[in-house]
């Protein structure tokens, strides 16, 4: 069984924080821009000539998001680095000018668990399909996503799954939310926070069979730094309302983003949950799989997975907000979401994730649980998770 697929590559959420929150918020992508490695122009890209003059040797592929084809770099004096070589969309050029204050400003503040910007340059002549800027970084080791997928390559007929060890997912933890906690202060919220934006320093991992059938996955060096700041935002100015968006990925999006709230620094606590759940499973925690309704399909699953189900105040701020999202129903004289999904996903509760006598994994769940509440307001904050008992 491999891990279920990501939703985001067929979905909307190319866009995602470009779509406002409403009757146009669906608006796939035209062409297929994520996958762009394999393109012509991009094969025979040997050198990379610099406007300021630098020039660069191309080296090996590193990985490709929606927005960038990340490749290894050397320079004259054979120093490796990380080029993310932004692709030629069709999007606005405020959007990536954001991702670069962003990174700036981490640069000039920075933190050992989170990715820093070394420089941005400009191509000479980019390729059509790229649109110049290549933003420079170090070189780091795999996402976890690639991780937990090469783990999940080398399964064997009778295997049930991958897992890291709970001291792990442990440390990976405390590093990402001592990450999430400085981006804070910075005044930045990630939003989209997933396994394929989480980079281990070091690829090696050994694989032990566990149970006889889990492959535990042991990292040779667990240190790790979160990036991609594509999609993230700037906090609004103190007291300044958050106008509604649809962000972050939908496997790792939050429950206030489904129903047209606001997003907030609790957000991303909702998907640093899923993602430590999923270090654990080696599987989504949230997802949807029936195409044009996964996304209420995941909504339903997410509140029978947690337990957890939307407060009045969230139906109440979604109505004051006008959000698309929900509709009134008159005989029963509450809310409730527009689109209802017409069909379930098969599903475990949370703590039914636990695989049997594993009493290590028993305060991880104890911890997902702190963290999955549907209402914002009650869900913890990354200080709050920071003191809690699975990290002490
Ligand atoms: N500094 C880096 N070192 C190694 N791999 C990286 C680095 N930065 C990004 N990657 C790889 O490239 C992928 C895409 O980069 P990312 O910044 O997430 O782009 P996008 O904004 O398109 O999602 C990542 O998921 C990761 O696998
Ligand atoms: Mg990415």
């Amino acid at each position: 069984m491999k891990r279920q697929a990501s939703i985001q590559a067929e979905n909307i959420d190319a866009k995602q924080m470009k779509i406002e929150i409403g009757p146009t918020d669906v608006s796939p992508i035209a062409d297929d821009i994520r996958h762009i490695k394999s393109d012509p122009s991009i094969k025979k890209l040997q050198f990379l000539s610099m406007k300021n003059g630098n020039r660069y040797t191309v080296g090996e592929y590193l990985g490709e998001g929606m927005f960038g084809l990340v490749m290894e770099i050397s320079n004259q004096k054979n120093e490796k680095f990380a080029a993310k070589m932004i692709k030629a969309t069709k999007d606005k050029p405020e959007v990536l000018k954001i991702e670069l204050d962003m990174m700036e400003k981490i640069a000039a503040d920075p933190h050992e668990s989170i990715l820093q910007l070394i420089a941005v340059e400009q191509l000479i002549e980019p390729p059509v399909t790229l649109n110049g800027t290549v933003i420079v970084t170090r070189v780091l080791g795999p996402s976890l996503l690639d991780i937990i997928n090469s783990a999940g390559d080398r399964m064997r007929d009778g295997d049930e799954g991958t897992t890291f060890p709970v001291s792990t997912i442990r440390q990976v933890g405390r590093q990402i939310c001592q990450a999430m906690i400085h981006l804070e202060s910075l005044g930045i919220f990630h939003l989209d926070l997933k396994p394929e934006n989480v980079y281990f320093f070091d690829r090696r991992f050994e694989l032990r069979r566990i149970e006889m059938k889990y492959l535990s996955i042991e990292m040779v060096d667990a240190r790790v730094q979160i990036g991609d700041f594509g999609c993230s935002r700037w906090h609004p100015v103190k007291g300044a309302p958050v106008k509604p968006t649809l962000v972050q990925t939908q496997n790792y999006r939050a429950p206030e983003i489904f129903m047209g709230l606001p997003h907030s620094i609790k957000s991303d606590v909702w998907s640093f949950a899923a993602i430590l759940a999923e270090m654990y499973t080696g599987q989504l925690l949230f997802y949807g799989t029936h195409d044009e309704e996964t996304e209420q399909s995941q909504f339903e699953l997410m509140q029978m997975i947690t337990s957890s189900i939307p407060s009045r105040r969230m139906w109440r701020q979604a109505a004051a907000l006008e959000s698309k999202k929900i509709i009134y129903v008159e005989k029963t004289r509450s809310y409730r979401m527009k689109k209802l999904p017409s069909r379930m996903d098969p599903t475990l509760l949370l703590h039914e994730n636990i695989r049997e006598k594993d009493v290590f994994a028993v305060p991880l769940f104890i911890f997902l649980d702190y963290m999955l509440v549907f209402d914002p307001i009650r869900r913890p904050s990354f200080i709050q998770c920071s003191k809690h008992r699975f990290f002490n």
